[in-house]
């Protein structure tokens, strides 16, 4: 059988008294590296990764307060558990180190019975919590995973009933992507794009046309031009998909994955000028997330064959998109769409 790993300790004492009496007491069951000095301690701390430091207060250099605050300031170390070691039994002193981010206090002269309990004790604790801490992130993976596959699914029942639109999901996303990734490159929008999660946005657009569920076959599936009052009706995709999106949202607690498709599905087809709808919002009244999609939804129908027309080339999908300029899009989008053209165009044939 293999022989279960030792754990290791770091020991520090300027004492080598002290460091010779804690490794007879340790060594016969734990890996024990030592340092006599503050500096050496943090060295030693990053380069070993102890599991425990056992740290003593009163050195000639730099102190144990100082040598855990240097530890908690860096990443690597900050988590290793500090146990203090030390004659000062001043409850203000033992305030002071535990709020500093020791776990524990050791009194010396200590006994070997009660060295080893504790040592074991904090062992166990870390053991635990970063058996706690691999499992939240197994389980956050999961409910991630599980997300991403319902919302696939509820975008491809969209998809599948909606024939007209075969991949538009996936072109737009790789759009938007596009369209925001400029955008932040030159400086636009920049402050509200980086409080996003563009990862969750770009995810929540898939369902920006998710209200298209509630839309009759007879309009949804209809081989040609829809009339006006058919055209009203389909219409109302926005803002049942903003319905549908509420009473999820009613359903579990505020999250901004939801709040994005939400914004999307409702505003998607408002226009800059106040043209669109459902509420016929004006300019920056629009949320940022329906200006993206706006645009980009518009460039893929248009290069697209819809059973009333066929796909118009890239140049002229781009003229109608100049044109919108001000009043369907946002002027700030139009133009950095203009400006990277080819690169849209690019995508589009990949
Ligand atoms: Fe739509």
């Amino acid at each position: 059988m293999e022989k279960a790993k030792k754990s290791r300790l770091l020991v520090v004492d300027d004492e080598s008294t002290n460091i010779v009496i804690l490794k007879r007491i340790l060594s016969p069951f734990y890996t024990v590296y030592a340092s006599t000095g503050g500096a050496d301690a943090i060295d030693a701390a990053t380069e070993l990764m102890p599991d425990i430091i056992l740290l003593d207060i009163v050195m000639p250099d730099m102190d144990g307060y100082a040598v855990i605050t240097a530890l908690k300031n860096i990443d690597k170390t900050k988590d290793i558990p500090v146990i203090f070691l030390t004659a000062m039994t001043n409850p203000e002193d033992e305030i002071k180190g535990l709020s500093l981010g020791a776990v524990d206090y050791i009194f010396k002269p200590f006994s070997r019975e009660l060295l080893l309990k504790r040592v074991e004790l904090h062992l166990q604790l870390k053991r635990y919590s970063s058996g706690l801490e691999k499992m939240v992130k197994e389980k956050t993976q999961m409910v991630c995973e599980l997300q991403n596959a319902i919302l696939e699914t509820f975008a491809e029942i969209v998809e599948r009933r909606d024939k007209t639109t075969g991949g538009h999901i996936q072109r737009t996303q790789r759009y938007l992507w596009l369209l925001v990734d400029l955008l932040i490159r030159h400086d636009i929008y920049r402050e509200q794009l980086s409080s996003w999660d563009l990862n969750l946005y770009i995810m929540s657009s898939q369902l920006h046309d998710v209200g298209k569920i509630s839309i009759r076959d007879n309009i949804l599936m209809k081989p040609g031009k829809l009339t006006d009052e058919e055209f009203n009706k389909m219409k109302k995709h926005a803002s049942f998909g903003m319905e549908i999106i509420e009473s999820i949202e009613s359903k579990t607690r505020k999250n901004s994955f939801l709040e994005h498709a939400r914004l999307l599905a409702s505003s998607h087809h408002e226009k800059w000028d106040g043209t669109g709808y459902p509420l016929g919002l004006k300019g920056e009244e629009i949320p940022l997330q329906g200006r993206l999609m706006a645009i980009v939804d518009v460039y893929d129908a248009l290069t697209n064959d819809r059973p009333y027309k066929k796909a118009f080339p890239h140049a002229e999908a781009l003229e109608i998109i100049i044109n919108g300029s001000g009043t369907h899009f946002d002027p700030l989008l139009v133009e950095i769409f203009a400006m990277y053209e080819k690169t849209f165009e690019g995508l589009r044939q990949t």
